[in-house]
């Protein structure tokens, strides 16, 4: 299975020619190096509904006929804006998409999608548990630290997705705390350095984790793919 970092919040995985796009945002994000019309996704997964996370997504999902699984009150939206195919989902569930499954998992964090006339659409931010191509990733969508990622540790991650951004999320210490909880495979940073107030120095981090857990850090730059091999 190929797993992409796009920058910030936004991630690709593709297994056994099924394509899966994670919060696409494109468009606008200073550290994406790959345009919104080159991508294809079967299926678009949202975190929750801010404007970093949503991205292309309805551009994407109308040009390639994806399938957008979110949060029930931001499915709706999407599927207000003229996405045919939308699935709304909420804590607990399993959704299941062509070669995998997502499952709801908490965030501490908010959800609103500013439009020109202000808020469109609130609703509760999510983290995905997906099983897909025989791994199991935790895309933690933005959040802060909770306890409860002990419970998603138990689900046997290979791979957690993670914020170490600070200011927005948790931050370079306590997602070291968060690694300690979901004690991964593989761990990959992510919604950091978009911006002046998410400047994070991911390989310090890198160092930090390893020194103190048994998981592996993965630091990926935009538009760099990594390959998920059985064991990883
Ligand atoms: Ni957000
Ligand atoms: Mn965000």
């Amino acid at each position: 299975m190929n797993l992409t970092y796009f920058g910030h919040g936004a991630f690709g995985l593709e297994a056994d020619g099924h394509r899966v796009l994670v919060d696409p945002f494109l468009s606008g994000n200073p550290a994406a190096v790959t345009d919104p019309g080159s991508v294809t996704a079967e299926t678009i997964l949202l975190t929750h509904a801010h404007n970093d996370h949503v991205g292309d997504t309805v551009e994407i999902a109308k040009r390639c006929g994806s399938t957008v699984i979110a949060t029930f009150e931001l499915a709706n939206w999407i599927g207000s804006q003229g996405v045919k195919k939308t699935i709304g989902g909420n804590f607990g569930g399993t959704i299941p998409f062509p070669g995998g499954t997502a499952k709801f998992v908490p965030a501490w964090h908010t959800s609103s999608y500013s439009g020109s006339d202000g808020v469109v659409v609130s609703g509760v931010p999510a983290g995905y548990v997906v099983r897909c191509g025989g791994k199991t990733i935790y895309f933690a969508g933005d959040t802060g630290l909770f306890l409860d990622m002990q419970l998603i540790g138990e689900e046997g991650l290979d791979v957690a997705i993670i914020p170490i951004g600070d200011h927005f999320t948790m931050g370079p210490d306590d997602a070291t705390k968060a690694v300690k909880m979901l004690h991964p495979k593989l761990v990959i940073p992510g919604h950091y350095n978009t911006f002046p107030a998410i400047s994070q120095d991911a390989s310090s981090w890198k160092k930090q984790v390893e020194s103190q857990t048994d998981s592996k850090v993965a630091v990926m730059q935009p538009g760099e793919v990594i390959e998920l091999q059985g064991g990883q």
